[in-house]
C-alpha cells in the first residue's frame, strides 16, 4: 500500500526507524521501493551524482521535474519527496507554492522539502495551508554552503545548537511533518528528536534521529568523487561495473559478443541479396 504522511508520523511514535535512500530514475526507484524502503527523496543531489556539476546550486526546476516523475512511476508504494531546488522557492511565497504545486502536480510528489530555518516559515506556512506537505532541512544546508563556510558539521556551539532547537520547532509549528538534520553533533540531534513530536531523519546526524537518509550512489559505491564522514558503504559497485563495461568492450573488439545466442536466426534463404 502506497505510504502515507500519516504512516510517516505513525513510525515516530512506535519508534519504528524510517529509512529514506534519493533516487533520481525509474529503474532504481522501482528496486529501492520493492525493498521496502520508506521514503524516496529526489534531492538536489541530482545536480551532482547524476548531471555533473560541482554543487546543488545549478539544479532547476524542470530537471527536478523530470527527474521525481520518472522516480514516481518507478516507485508505487514509498513516499516520494521532491527536494525544492536553489531559486525555486527564495524569490517569495507566490513562486514557491506555485512550484511546490507542479512537483505534486506534474510530478506526482507526495511532499517537498526545502532548505532553511525560521526565514522559511512564512512559505512553509502558506504550502501546507495550500495542501502541500513539507519536510524541513536544517544543519548543513547544502544550497547556501558557502554562507555557511562550506560543507561543515553545524550547530557545534552553544548559541548555534540553540538557534537550530528554535529553528526545529518553529518549523514544526508552521505545519513541517518532518525534519532532515544534515551534519548536525548526535547529542544536538538526539535533543532536537527529543523536543519535536515530528520525525527527523539524519544524515550524518548520529543514531537517535527517528529515521536515516543517505544519497544512493554514495552508499552503493557508485559516486566516487569524494566519501563524506557520514557515508557508509554498503557496496562497491564502481569496480563491479567497471569490470562488466570493460568486459563487453574487450567482447565487441574480440567477436566473442554476441554469440549465436545473443543473435537472431531465420530459414529464409537470403542469396540472392548477396
Ligand atoms: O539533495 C539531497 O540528496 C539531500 C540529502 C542529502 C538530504 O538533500
Amino acid at each position: 500500500m502506497a505510504k502515507t504522511i500519516v504512516d510517516i508520523m505513525a513510525m515516530k511514535e512506535k519508534g519504528t526507524k524510517i529509512t529514506m535512500l534519493t533516487a533520481y530514475d525509474a529503474t532504481m526507484a522501482r528496486l529501492l521501493d520493492d525493498c521496502g524502503v520508506d521514503m524516496l527523496l529526489v534531492g538536489d543531489s541530482l545536480g551532482m551524482v547524476v548531471l555533473g556539476y560541482d554543487s546543488t546550486v545549478p539544479v532547476t526546476m524542470e530537471d527536478m521535474l523530470h527527474h521525481a516523475a520518472a522516480v514516481r512511476r518507478g516507485a508505487p508504494e514509498a513516499f516520494v519527496v521532491g527536494d525544492m531546488p536553489y531559486g525555486s522557492y527564495q524569490t517569495g511565497i507566490r513562486d514557491a507554492v506555485k512550484n511546490a504545486l507542479r512537483f505534486i502536480k506534474e510530478a506526482g510528489c507526495d511532499c517537498v522539502k526545502l532548505e532553511g530555518g525560521r526565514k522559511v516559515v512564512p512559505i512553509v506556512a502558506e504550502l501546507v495551508q495550500s495542501g502541500v506537505s513539507v519536510v524541513g532541512h536544517l544543519g548543513l544546508t547544502p544550497q547556501t554552503a558557502s554562507q555557511l563556510g562550506g560543507y561543515k558539521v553545524q550547530g557545534k556551539d552553544l548559541a548555534a545548537a540553540k538557534t537550530m532547537l528554535e529553528d526545529a520547532l518553529v518549523l514544526q509549528d508552521a505545519g513541517a511533518f518532518c525534519l532532515v538534520l544534515e551534519c548536525v553533533p548526535e547529542e544536538l540531534a538526539k535533543i532536537i528528536t527529543a523536543k519535536l513530536h515530528i520525525p527527523t531523519i539524519g544524515i550524518g546526524a548520529g543514531a537517535a534521529c527517528d529515521g536515516q537518509v543517505l544519497v544512493l550512489n554514495d552508499m552503493l559505491g557508485m559516486f566516487t568523487n569524494f566519501l563524506p564522514r557520514f557515508v557508509k558503504r554498503y557496496q562497491e559497485l564502481a569496480p563491479l561495473m567497471r569490470q562488466g563495461v570493460e568486459e563487453y568492450i574487450a567482447e565487441v573488439r574480440s567477436g566473442a559478443f554476441p554469440a549465436k545466442k545473443q543473435s537472431f536466426q531465420s530459414n529464409t534463404d537470403y542469396s540472392p541479396l548477396i
